[in-house]
């Protein structure tokens, strides 16, 4: 028997407002054609009044909850991954345990941008094997509209707003049993300058937007992405063959479709969703996994691999048998 962390719920939320591409060119220089041509995105959601962060984290949680069956005082961490909170302080993993009532266990924020969902369960998992708390909430919600440049056509079509959420409980389980098998996450700082906000209490005292060298970060994404699934198999000694289902951070079908190609994997293991939610940062990966699960391709027994890449840059992978 052996100590792991077992997915046992997923939930997602996202704001009320859907915005095709349309739309967005009504406003902006850009067209349906091109978005699709170089994105594969149609839509996205775009928060409103009322809804942020913590809304859209609060209401994947309780998704989350209720179908692991469980409630709110069973969680006894929250790790919460965004690079939108709610507020420069407090972290929005305080305001969401707050709204779902479970006070008093360990609450916090992550900041790894778009790969910041794959270090909160690397972080969550480590934490709960540990003996820390029994059950931990993992969350990945942006609301990345509210720090966009809107006159910047070049990255205000790319992102949308989201949350997505998972449930894991530590469980001794068979060695071939479920859980989080292994996570392999890397950061390099040399790249801050091509995917950035250019803001922020310390160095502007403003909020900022996002800015990028998309090609770029595009060439770097391919490359790494690859890299860190290929480590997080070898860990188990497994190859892309073993994979029932890669979840993918959604910056780019194009990205998606590279990335395969390059591992051997068959395009239909790969779960899309950039299509309908755009890039939603570090909520894209729970969202997507959300999706799939809900609607029954992600089942118990199968092998998964969670992917992101993003500002910092930092990349991740993470294992997980359901
Ligand atoms: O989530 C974190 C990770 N992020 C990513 O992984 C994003 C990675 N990068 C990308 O996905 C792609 O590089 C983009 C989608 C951002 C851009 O696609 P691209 O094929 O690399 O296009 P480009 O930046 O080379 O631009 C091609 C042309 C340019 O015009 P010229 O200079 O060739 O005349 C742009 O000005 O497309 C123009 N363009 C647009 N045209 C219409 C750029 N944005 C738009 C737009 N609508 N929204």
């Amino acid at each position: 028997m052996t100590l792991r962390s077992v997915l046992v719920g997923t939930g997602s939320a996202l704001p009320k407002r859907k915005v095709t591409n349309a739309q967005l060119a009504e406003t902006v220089d850009t067209s349906d054609e091109w978005i699709v041509a170089r994105t594969g995105i149609r839509s996205r959601y775009i928060a409103g009044e009322g809804e942020t962060t913590s809304t859209l984290a609060t209401e994947a949680a309780r998704q989350a909850l209720a179908a692991a069956g469980l409630v709110p005082a069973d969680i006894g961490l929250i790790v919460l991954a965004t690079a939108t909170p709610d507020q420069t302080f407090p972290a929005t993993a305080t305001q969401v345990q707050h709204n779902l009532g479970c006070n008093g266990g360990v609450a916090f924020d992550v900041a790894a941008v778009c790969s910041g969902f794959l270090y909160a369960i690397g972080i969550a998992d480590s934490l709960l094997r540990t003996g820390m708390s029994k059950r931990a909430l993992v969350i990945g919600a942006e609301t990345f509209s509210r720090i966009l440049d809107w006159e910047d056509r070049t990255t205000c079509v790319l992102f949308g707003d989201g949350a997505g959420a998972i449930v894991l409980e530590a469980r001794e389980v068979d060695e071939d049993g479920p859980g989080v098998l292994a996570t392999r996450l890397h950061a390099d700082g040399a790249h801050n300058g091509l995917l950035y906000v250019d803001g922020g209490p310390s160095s502007t005292g403003t909020v900022g937007h996002v800015r990028m060298k998309g090609p770029e970060v595009f060439r770097h994404a391919v490359v790494n992405l690859a890299e860190v699934l290929r480590e997080v198999l070898a860990d188990q000694g497994l190859t892309s063959a073993d994979i029932d289902w890669v979840v993918p951070h959604q910056a780019n079908q194009r990205i998606l479709d590279a990335t395969a190609r390059k591992l051997g994997l068959a395009p239909e293991k790969v779960i899309v969703t950039v299509d309908r939610h755009a890039n939603t940062s570090a909520a894209s990966v729970p969202l997507a996994l959300d999706t799939a699960v809900r609607d029954g391709r992600i089942k118990a027994g199968d092998l998964v691999v969670l992917e992101a890449m993003g500002g910092g840059f930092t990349w991740g992978a993470s294992l997980i048998r359901v």
